[in-house]
């Protein structure tokens, strides 16, 4: 989604601006544009890559000051005019922002009757406007952001700059930004990928923090004027350099990363003696854990689908209600809150709109949330303030993989906490910490020998649409598989439970359809294996996720077979063949792996 990137200091801006731009690329965008301050403030942008951009720009953009954009279109058409940095009326202000003005008709509607030409179709474009309104008050650059700020309603992170200032006033709400502190220099971003090459000292600016900037100063202050409370704080060593190295695209990097991504996750939170997990920044014991009547998860895409595998592994080990919710809708049913239930935020950017928006619907109503949470530091961590972090290390490629399975092992390690402080036995915990511990080196053995991937992607890469299905846990990891697909390869897929395939998805089967099923060896196998019988007698092609030395292979036409494990694990083995499948069928149609068109890495807009 949008990124922000800004520079003062000693050194020349455009080309620090330009690689804090790359950075930023893996969240998708669809413009690009760069404001650099030399006595006036010079703009370029572009629809299209940062490549695209540099063919633009001049080959030399003088100046020590600067702030950047990449644009995930919502106001406005992906146009040269709609892209970022906005200028005001008389060139005296510069802005970039990331969010969504409500008012912005309202403001639009306002300046247009003071005689302003605006030049984009942007809701951005006005705050720039008003900001070099209010200007003409005091000509005191943070005064006039707190203004004009005040004027608007809806989300942002906002930088602006200023022809005749060397300062950079940025203001958060909603949409993060945090600043950077070098050595007589300043950092801006939205993210902290784009800063670990340049310090590891940084401000997270909190909703409703304003802040103004020069080259050794930073003043934070409130919108309203107060005192901010933000301090700052050292970036976590996760956040460090991520390259390629030998892999083509970050996906499937991502993907041979799992085995010590789940490594990572699940190190010293098992309890092998006790049979439990040990999740501490949960801050819950066994006797609040054995009170809680409910739990909640909420999530989002691949998030919403790890949250359901979650739903699944809670009722099944601790015997209380689960249910798994989609972000988006929460909020807006109006949702009965508990307060004495638990409630799980699950999100690998920790920075996701409709997730932040149901937290705060679960807080408002006196309801506690815990993070589920990749990206430390992000919002929603610290909207929570307790949880667990999932460390997955930075995920690049913005269809999700490596961030699901440790979604997935976390909320297992959780559901095996909360099951033996209220139901299950000791003996039982310490068998699925044995599958839990297997898992990474069974994920290896899988990525080692592979099966027929190429034979899989031959039958879906032309197919009208591909079904997945799946049954109980797996119901879940089928619809991680048609996500994935759908998302990088651009095939319509549909994810059903198996056993509702014949209430009406069975009316798409024709000669040589494909249709996936995921049927490890548990105890609703037989059941899947009555759906694979319904779907050949129509003629369709079944690629079947299996167990190794299972005899359900004979009911494949495409058997991919995963090492046994733990029937409550089964989803970290059997989602890794899907995403190998979406991904290499990705590369045969010749489509953009990690960066998928309209899709952002992280999506800060409701
Ligand atoms: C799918 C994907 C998205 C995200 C969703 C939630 O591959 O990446 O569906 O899972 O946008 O994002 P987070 O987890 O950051 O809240």
């Amino acid at each position: 989604m949008c990124g922000i990137f800004g520079y003062i200091g000693p050194h020349q801006a455009a080309p620090l601006l330009l690689e804090g731009l790359r950075r930023l690329e893996y969240r998708g965008y669809d413009s690009t544009g760069i404001a650099v301050k030399n006595g006036t403030i010079n703009v370029h942008k572009k629809v299209g890559k940062v490549q695209d951009l540099r063919t633009v720009l001049p080959s030399s953009i003088p100046g020590t000051l600067g702030i950047a954009h990449t644009r995930w279109a919502t106001h406005g058409g992906v146009t040269d005019e709609n892209a970022h940095p906005h200028e005001s009326a008389e060139g005296k202000v510069v802005i970039v922002h990331n969010g969504i003005i409500e008012n912005a008709r309202m403001l639009r509607t306002s300046l247009s009757v003071q005689g302003v030409a605006l030049s984009s179709e942007t809701d951005s474009e006005a705050l720039a406007h008003v900001i070099e309104r209010e200007l003409s008050v005091d000509n005191n650059p943070e005064e006039a952001v707190r203004r004009a700020l005040r004027q608007a309603r809806g989300t942002w992170g906002i930088c602006a700059l200023f022809k005749d200032h060397d300062t950079i006033v940025c203001a958060r709400n909603g949409s993060p930004l945090i600043i950077g502190q070098g050595v007589d220099e300043m950092f801006i971003s939205s993210d902290p990928h784009a800063l670990t090459a340049h310090t590891q000292q940084v401000i997270y600016l909190e909703d409703g923090d304003l802040a103004t900037l020069t080259a050794t100063s930073v003043k934070l202050s409130t919108l309203k004027g107060g005192k901010s409370q933000t301090k700052s704080s050292i970036l976590e060593s996760e956040w460090g350099e991520s390259e390629l190295g030998e892999f083509p695209h970050f996906m499937l990097k991502e993907i041979y990363e799992q085995p010590d991504a789940i490594r990572h996750c699940i190190s010293g939170r098992l309890d092998r003696a006790g049979g439990s997990g040990r999740l501490g920044g949960l801050k819950l014991n066994p006797s609040d854990l054995a009170k809680v009547p409910h739990v909640r998860l909420l999530g989002c895409g691949t998030s919403y689908n790890a949250a359901e595998i979650g739903q699944l592994l809670i009722e099944k080990l601790a015997r209380i209600p689960a249910m798994a919710h989609i972000s988006s809708e929460f909020r807006h049913n109006d949702p009965v809150i508990n307060p004495s239930a638990l409630h799980f935020a699950v999100t690998q950017s920790g920075e996701t709109a409709d997730t932040l928006s149901a937290i705060k619907e679960i807080q408002l109503k006196g309801g506690n949330v815990h993070g589920v949470v990749n990206v430390v530091g992000s919002s929603i961590a610290r909207l929570c303030g307790q949880g667990v972090y999932i460390h997955s290390g930075p995920e690049q490629a913005v269809a999700s993989t490596k961030a699901f399975s440790n979604m997935v092992a976390a909320l297992s390690m959780f559901a095996l906490q909360v099951g033996r402080s209220r139901n299950i036995s000791k003996e039982r915990g310490v068998e699925l910490i044995h599958g839990l511990q297997q898992v990474p080196h069974l994920v290896e053995e899988y990525l080692a020998n592979q099966g027929p991937i190429q034979e899989a992607v031959d039958l879906v890469k032309d197919a009208k649409s591909v079904l997945f299905l799946g049954r109980g846990i797996s119901a879940p990891v089928a619809q991680e598989g048609a996500l994935k697909l759908m998302e990088i390869a651009y095939i319509p897929c549909l994810a059903y439970p198996a056993g509702e395939m014949k209430h009406g998805p069975i009316a798409l089967l024709e000669e040589g359809s494909p249709v996936i099923f995921v049927a490890p060896n548990d105890h609703v196998k037989a059941k899947t294996v009555s759906a694979i019988h319904e779907c050949r007698a129509r003629g369709a092609k079944i690629i079947l996720i299996h167990e190794e030395g299972d005899e359900i292979a004979q009911e494949g036409d495409v058997c991919i077979s995963v090492p046994p494990v733990h029937n409550l694990v089964s989803p970290l083995l059997t989602v890794v063949p899907l995403q190998l499948i979406a991904y290499h069928t990705a590369l045969a149609l010749g489509c953009d792996v990690d960066r998928p068109r309209n899709l952002a890495k992280s999506v800060t807009v409701e």
